[in-house]
C-alpha cells in the first residue's frame, strides 16, 4: 500500500488543502493528513478543532486518515509508513521555501520522497490566513472553505457575531 502523508496546519482547512488533498488521494492508497504545530504561527482552532473539520470534510474520501502530528516531518512519515509527504503548491512564491524543506528533508531521510502537487488555478489566491482576515472583518468566505467550516470560522473570527 502506497501511503503519503500531507501536513500542514490547516488553521481552518480551505477549498484549495481539499483540492490537494483530493489530487494526493488519485496518486496513493492513503493519504494521512496531519496536522502539526508551527510555532511561527498562532491557530485561532486548537488541533484538536482542526482535526475534527478535515475529518467532517474529508469523511466522502475513504482514503483520507486524520491526525495530529509532532516533531519533525521525516520522522512522523516513517513511523506510520509513508512513503512521501505532499506538499500544495500555489505560486512561484511558494516553490523556493518548499523546495528548501524538500531537500533538508531528504538530508535527514532520503527514503521519503516529496511530491509538490499544484492546486487547481482557482486557488492559487487563497491561504488560511487571508480565509481569516475576511472573516474576522465579516466578510463572505464561502466560496473559500467548505460550508461546514464557513460557520465555525465565522462563529470563532468575525467580531459582528461573536458580539451578538
Ligand atoms: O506551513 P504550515 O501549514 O504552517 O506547516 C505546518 C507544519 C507542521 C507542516 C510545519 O510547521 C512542519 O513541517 N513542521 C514539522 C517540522 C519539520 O519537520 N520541519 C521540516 C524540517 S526541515
Amino acid at each position: 500500500m502506497r501511503i503519503a502523508i500531507c501536513p500542514g496546519s490547516f488553521d481552518p482547512i480551505t477549498n484549495g488543502h481539499l483540492d490537494v488533498i483530493q489530487r494526493a488521494g488519485a496518486l496513493f492508497d492513503k493519504v494521512i493528513v496531519c496536522v502539526g504545530v508551527n510555532p511561527d504561527k498562532h491557530p485561532a482552532f486548537t488541533a484538536a478543532e482542526r482535526v475534527k473539520m478535515i475529518q467532517t470534510v474529508c469523511a466522502d474520501m475513504p482514503f483520507v486518515q486524520v491526525c495530529t502530528m509532532d516533531g519533525l516531518l521525516v520522522d512522523f512519515a516513517a513511523r506510520v509508513g509513508a512513503c512521501a509527504m505532499i506538499k500544495g503548491l500555489r505560486a512561484v512564491s511558494d516553490f523556493e521555501y518548499e523546495f528548501q524543506m524538500a531537500l533538508a528533508n531528504k538530508r535527514l531521510n532520503s527514503q521519503i520522497e516529496t511530491v509538490f502537487v499544484t492546486t487547481d488555478v482557482k486557488y492559487m489566491y487563497l491561504s488560511s490566513s487571508l480565509v481569516k482576515q475576511i472573516a474576522s472583518f465579516g466578510g463572505d468566505i464561502s466560496d473559500f472553505v467548505p460550508a461546514a467550516v464557513c460557520s465555525q470560522v465565522r462563529a470563532r473570527l468575525c467580531k459582528n457575531e461573536r458580539s451578538v
